[in-house]
């Protein structure tokens, strides 16, 4: 799968490299292909851990549904593409473009986010600490600051979206950027920590109370995740 994304996808090749997933341990292989497929990763908890700030109806829709649905969807562009470019029929192949970007990035997204989360009784929530908190201090103020600021961004985002935590490799400092439906961080950006602002994410549990979700879900923020992503090199 990867020439052939790699060739028709910069900005997908780019989130790839960025998200550094392959090298993630554990039950989570990071983005996952298998012999040119891409694969829904398996969680490394259950569908319930995260309640009661996600609830284990959401998670289990979430991934299960919603994941496998762009994980589907990536592999048939890849695989239409790949098929339109052994016939040279680039025009088929580009007008299939868009689908390998919403869906790669769907899939991409997704799996970063997963490894972003953990149950409130295991990693998740508090505070970063060591470099990442240092880092967040000085360009945010302070970690309250940076929670505040982010929230603020995902409450920006108008429809379907991500608010991005990422480490600029270019400047070197950290920054709040947000993407629509399911564009990928790519280019200088690392993705460090992605909270998914769509609705499929909260609805079923705080309906059109989306701030309380934004709210809740630093509850179960992994940021040892965060943390070893902010300082691979
Ligand atoms: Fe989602």
């Amino acid at each position: 799968m990867s020439s052939t994304l790699f060739r028709t996808s910069p900005a997908l090749r780019g989130a790839l490299r960025a998200s550094g997933a392959p090298k993630v341990a554990g039950a989570m292989a990071g983005i996952g292909f298998v012999r040119g497929k891409a694969t829904l990763p398996d969680l490394p908890y259950d569908y319930g851990a995260l309640e009661p700030h996600i609830s284990g109806k959401i998670m289990e829709l979430h991934h299960s549904k919603h994941h496998q649905t762009y994980v589907n969807g990536l592999n048939s562009a890849v695989q239409t593409i790949k098929e339109a470019e052994s016939k040279g029929d680039f025009t088929k192949a580009a007008t299939v473009a868009p689908l390998l970007n919403f869906h790669g990035g769907g899939h991409i997204n997704h799996t970063l986010f997963w490894e972003n989360l953990a149950p409130a009784s295991r990693e998740g929530g508090g505070d970063p600490s060591g470099a990442l908190q240092k880092a967040i201090v000085a360009d945010f103020g302070s970690v309250d600051s940076f929670r505040k600021q982010m929230d603020a961004a995902l409450a920006g985002i108008q429809g379907s979206g991500w608010a991005w935590l990422v480490k600029d490799k270019t400047a070197g400092n950290l920054n709040i950027v947000t993407r629509a439906n399911q564009d990928p961080v790519s280019g200088p950006y690392v993705p460090l920590l992605g909270i998914d602002a769509w609705e499929h994410a909260y609805y079923l549990q705080y309906q059109n109370r989306k701030a309380e979700y934004f709210e809740a879900i630093w509850n179960v923020i992994n940021w040892k995740t965060v943390e070893s992503r902010f300082e691979k090199p």
